[in-house]
């Protein structure tokens, strides 16, 4: 008698990853310009689905899915850059038997009603299909302090139908608490969909769920059909909903739902999709497969985005078992419109900045290939990486650009040139880093030789400075 296996991620479409090695995993130095507050890409290796918040006792707290698949973890840190050794405490472990034995997927903490809430999505261990047989549970907090309380089991979240659920988020709007998780609905032909409705307990929905998102566009199923990982974020009268999609290899990425802030967020009217992909994987990076993404702030308040993703391309065996999906951190930037413009993903190493010059907060620093100049445009030309250089000066490299350096020319025109080994480019390329000249904060650049990195209108010059203001940069 064939038993047809449950409908899961692995049954539906047999996905066999390419053979490979994964590249070496170099962690560049903490750049001159950068403090010990800067962090440093990968922010925690071998976290996955990782969510990060900062609480309001200025902390913040990560956890995350482990290589393993077995325990419930959560660190906690005063900076971000702190979480990257910050001890980690265990919190539960998967049971010896039973429907909660085997994987432990995508944690996350909230705090609903002063009690300390972690959801997670759990299965059994007996081996072949039932292993995928995913629900969504929850364990609670006996105290005030999840990293010193008691944790127990919670019980099963009670979903609209009995079948594969998983990566459920929770947050307030407007004075009602949601409920937001990924599920395979019954009749629809997908791995999973995103559904939302308010809560009326902390496991029970207050009403049936809107259906918010089927994976249908091409880039939302490849290798599975997945909508899965929500995420919520209410800025500039907006709230956005990113989730990611596809098989969590190098084709998994990160899409967008966004609504108007005052609409009714269970009309399925309310909500629009990005038609394209808002973060996929970048070669010229060397990031793969970036999502399962959350959003919090910096300690200056500025928005980051967290989410995970490899330092290779190719992968050996099942994506899903390969435990190299680091947890990484950027800043998350807005268009005009008020939309957020998620970039490209930083790649390894300190996290990199953008530079607007006083005089005219619209425009960056940014290049176009080749040459330098001050414009608008997308983030992913305007993010910089400053490399530490000798006596505490600092040399300035596009993110995707990496082998490139910020280079004086003999009339102090500015261009990208590589590194040519020589001490000449060494001292056309080496900045010291100071204070902003028009002293209203911000940084500028002096460069070796005497002058200043400045702009005249878009072009980008180093020299004597006529204006303050066009030499000094507001790092954002
Ligand atoms: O990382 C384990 C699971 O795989 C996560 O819950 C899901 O987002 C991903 O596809």
């Amino acid at each position: 008698m064939s038993i047809l296996p449950t409908l899961t991620r692995r049954a539906f479409v047999a996905v066999a990853g390419t053979v490979g090695a994964g590249a070496a995993l170099g962690r560049p130095l903490a750049a001159a310009g950068t403090s010990d507050a800067t962090p440093i890409n990968p922010l925690v290796r071998q976290r996955a689905d990782a969510q990060v918040f900062r609480h309001t006792d200025g902390f913040y707290y990560l956890t995350g899915s482990v290589p393993e698949y077995d325990r419930l973890v959560l660190r906690r840190s005063r900076t971000l850059a702190g979480l990257t050794t910050a001890p980690e405490r265990v919190l539960w472990h998967h049971l010896a038997n039973g429907p909660l034995s085997g994987f432990i997927w995508a944690p996350e903490l909230h705090l609903v009603d002063g009690r300390w809430i972690m959801y997670f999505a759990a299965g059994p261990s007996g081996g072949g299909e039932d292993v995928f047989r995913i629900r969504t549970w929850a364990v609670a907090c006996d105290g005030p302090d999840p990293m010193t309380g008691k944790w127990s089991l919670l019980g099963q979240f009670q979903a609209p139908w009995d079948s594969f659920n998983l990566d459920s988020t929770s947050f307030v709007h407007r004075g009602t608490r949601y409920f937001c998780w990924a599920q395979r609905e019954p009749g629809i032909e997908t791995n999973s969909n995103l559904y939302l409705a308010p809560l009326a307990t902390p496991l029970t929905l207050a009403r049936k769920p809107v259906r918010l998102s089927v994976p249908a566009l091409d880039w939302e199923i490849r290798g599975y059909k997945v909508n899965e990982a929500p995420s919520f974020l209410a800025r500039n009268g907006r709230v956005f909903i990113s989730y990611s999609a596809s098989a969590t290899d190098a084709r998994y990425c990160l899409g967008l739902l966004s609504a108007n802030a005052d609409a009714d967020l269970m009309e399925a009217a309310s909500w629009s999709k990005s038609p394209v992909p808002v973060f996929v994987t970048s070669e010229a990076t060397g990031v793969y497969g970036p999502g399962h993404n959350s959003f919090t702030v910096d300690e200056a308040g500025r928005d980051v985005l967290i989410y995970h993703g490899r330092d290779y391309r190719e992968i050996s065996g099942d994506p899903l078992f390969d435990p190299n999906r680091h947890t990484r951190v950027q800043r998350l930037y807005y268009r005009p419109d008020g939309t957020p413009d998620f970039g490209i993903p930083v790649g390894n190493g300190p996290m990199p900045d953008r530079f607007s010059p006083l005089d005219d907060a619209t425009v960056f620093l940014r290049h176009d290939g080749g040459s330098l100049l001050v414009g608008g445009g997308a983030v992913a030309g305007s993010q910089f990486r400053q490399i530490p250089g000798a006596a505490g000066t600092v040399s300035l490299a596009p993110i995707d650009l990496p082998d490139h350096r910020l280079c004086r020319a003999q009339d102090g025109a500015v261009s990208l040139l590589k590194p040519d080994g020589s001490r000449d480019f060494a001292d056309r390329t080496s900045f010291r880093r100071v204070a902003g000249l028009a002293d209203r904060g911000g940084a500028s650049f002096a460069a070796r030789g005497g002058g200043y990195l400045h702009h005249i209108g878009p072009r980008l010059v180093i020299g004597r400075v006529s204006g303050l203001a066009s030499a000094t940069f507001l790092v954002s």
